[in-house]
């Protein structure tokens, strides 16, 4: 027997045997049961993973937001959808109900339409936190317009790209957004964008911040004085189960942003079903994920996964530390979270905090605690558990990624043991295998290796926006047969997993996915710039910070370096936004090249760290004598 919601350990090891033998009967009764369907597949799965060509729910039928709204509307109308807790904890917390979701989501969804927006089209959404980014993903998602969400902390120059990319030709975004006690100024950014980004026509302005904006006649509109104006009527298009739903970016190893794509009823299926089941959701629980809705956590449980159950979602406008390092566990209290959700570098930068902002709040609502975006270290495990868990709420460590849609490998709290820094089982219809460099797929317990997983799930990414040829190369190509995930993994005595970190030339910084190509492009733009090299280290609090070796143009060689440093720094936040400003600059006069011409990395990587121990077979460098000139000047 398959079931929606898993309740103790036998029944999570039989579903997950089902699930591996049988994927097309699991996934079949799991989507027949718990969804509203226009019309039901032909097929549960068509696959084939040399040309990364997945499709699930093969002619099904379906709409989005009739499943996050309304089909709970009969029973659950009244029932607060969302729960907006602003930035200044002195303006009121807003509940919206299912109902009240329903007419506004519709109005919003007839905006888009008397816009001329229609089914297939691309929106760009650059909102704060606020209910309006909910209501707007959720209007695209009503009539088919595929969202692409841009985190409101990315510059100009990133959002135009993002925007290019896939050819958007609405932006709806604010005149500004409150961050702590910062005003942000979204507006003057989108201008900016505008200006290189001839596909949109039509900008639609939420009204948050009252300040004074630039509207350029005939293409800015307030979108309060539309909606006023619209009916609260709307039909939900009906999607086949492969439209587009959305595309998000993440940053690759190479060039420019990946736009993932994610489809409609696969996504549905596996943001519902993980939801439910990693957070062990309840009706009439309060659930709230930190995460921005910029991000991939946020798109599956800040949004679709909650609502999809029809829970309570919290939607935060604010910082861990504003007004101060309490208001976390202040937020907890007053809307009663019954489940909290949050990175380790949030959890790190509390626990350097006094243990009063913490302990002062009876945080007995709490039933599980969760962590994702980058490995969880042992102590900041302990402190989650010990100070915010009260060591009675299970951790779930959910391990996953923009491209798996949902959560691959966690804990179900109440069901599987937890281990410190484990992300332990994966779920039902995940199939992880460890693999060596031969290729070969490492069989046993107690090994490392690279992390693919070997069946495809509901919720894969179907492709790259615009580049099927680059989906393929990036995911499907290193193990064939195999999605890639680009991590590396060990594999414990009892087969739990605990994820080790990128294998690739991505740095997770705070929580934030940040390849180093891009960043490397932007300093070498710099004029004064000849070539760099961009490396993570360890960092307390971010998890990793970013180490910069940088040649100089002879031009620049006569300048100050530490004004070089903040130009660089500045064209960096300029590009890409302020999250990937290095910590550390270190000028060189050359970097540790192979006789190919590829930078030695992992030299670069020792010395940032600090660890001079061993930089391993140093004997294909061109240039050996670097390494000691880099190493004597280490900042
Ligand atoms: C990368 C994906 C989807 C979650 C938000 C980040 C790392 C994520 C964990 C975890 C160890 C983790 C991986 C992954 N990561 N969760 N629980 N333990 N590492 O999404 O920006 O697409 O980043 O985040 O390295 O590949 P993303």
């Amino acid at each position: 027997m398959t079931r929606y919601k898993i309740n103790n350990l036998e029944e999570y090891f039989k579903d997950y045997k089902k699930s591996v033998r049988e994927p097309k009967k699991f996934w079949d009764k799991i989507a027949s049961e718990n969804f509203t369907w226009y019309q039901e597949w032909e097929k549960v799965v068509d696959f084939n993973m040399a040309e990364a060509d997945i499709k699930w729910f093969v002619n099904a039928k379906v709409n989005m937001t009739k499943n996050c709204i309304d089909r709970h509307l009969a029973k659950k109308g009244d029932k607060t959808a969302i729960i907006f807790e602003p930035n200044d904890p002195s303006e009121e917390a807003l509940h919206i109900s299912y109902t009240e979701l329903h007419e506004r989501v519709c109005k919003m969804a007839n905006v888009l339409r008397e816009q001329g927006v229609q089914k297939g089209d691309r929106v760009c959404i650059y909102l704060p936190m606020i209910p309006e980014l909910a209501i707007t993903t959720l209007a695209c998602a009503r009539i088919g317009a595929v969202h692409s969400v841009v985190f409101a902390g990315f510059s100009a120059s990133a959002v135009a790209a993002r925007i290019n990319d896939s050819d958007c030709k609405m932006i709806i975004t604010s005149d500004g957004g409150y961050r702590g006690n910062k005003t942000i100024d979204l507006k003057g950014i989108i201008d900016e964008a505008l200006a290189d980004t001839p596909c949109v026509t039509a900008v639609l302005v939420v009204k948050r911040t009252n300040s004074a904006v630039n509207m350029q006649e005939g293409r800015d509109q307030w979108l309060q004085p539309l909606l006023d104006a619209a009916s609260d009527n709307n039909t939900a298009e009906i999607m086949d189960a492969e439209d587009p739903l959305f595309i998000l970016y993440t940053s690759g190893s190479t060039g420019k942003p990946k736009g993932m794509v994610h489809t409609t009823a696969g996504y549905m299926v596996y943001a519902a079903y993980t939801f439910k089941n990693v957070f062990s959701y309840e009706d009439n629980d309060i659930f709230w994920c930190t995460a921005d809705i910029g991000w991939i956590t946020g798109h599956s449980y800040i949004l679709y996964g909650p609502l999809l159950n029809g829970a309570t979602t919290v939607i935060f406008e604010g910082v861990p530390s504003y007004p101060d390092y309490s208001r976390f566990w202040e937020v907890i209290v007053k809307h009663k979270v019954t489940q909290f959700y949050t990175a380790p570098t949030a959890i790190r930068a509390l626990a350097k905090e006094s243990l009063d902002y913490v302990q002062k709040y009876q945080l007995d609502t709490l039933k599980v605690i969760g962590s994702v975006g980058e490995p969880i270290n042992e102590e900041a495990w302990h402190w989650y558990n010990d100070h915010v868990g009260n060591k009675r709420c299970p951790i779930v460590d959910t391990w996953w990624q923009t491209e798996t849609g949902g959560i691959l490998i966690s804990p179900l709290p109440f069901v599987t043991p937890t281990k410190p820094t484990y992300a332990t089982l994966p779920l039902p219809g995940i199939q992880p295998v460890l693999m060596d460099e031969k290729r070969n797929e490492i069989e046993g317990n107690q090994v490392v290796g690279s992390l693919c997983i070997k069946f495809p799930w509901p919720g894969i990414a179907r492709t790259i926006w615009g580049d099927h040829e680059r989906y393929k190369e990036t995911y499907f190509s290193a193990f064939p047969g195999k999605y890639f995930t680009g991590d590396g993994a060990l594999r414990d005595e009892v087969g739990y997993y605990r994820i080790t970190g990128r294998v690739d030339d991505v740095v997770i910084v705070s929580g934030h996915n940040l390849g180093t190509a891009p960043i490397e492009d932007a300093i070498n733009e710099h004029p004064a710039v000849a070539e760099s090299a961009i490396v993570g280290f360890p960092h307390d609090i971010k998890g990793n910070a970013l180490y910069g070796f940088v040649i100089l143009k002879e031009t620049g060689e006569y300048r100050d370096r530490e004004n070089l440093s903040k130009e660089i720094n500045q064209q960096i936040s300029n590009q890409i936004g302020p999250i990937a400003k290095l910590d550390k600059i270190q000028f060189v006069s050359g970097l540790p090249k192979t006789r190919s011409g590829k930078i030695m990395r992992r030299i670069l990587r020792k010395i940032a760290e600090g660890d001079y121990s061993n930089f391993g077979d140093t004997s294909t460098l061109l240039n050996p004598e670097i390494v000691e000139e880099i190493k004597n000047g280490k900042v």
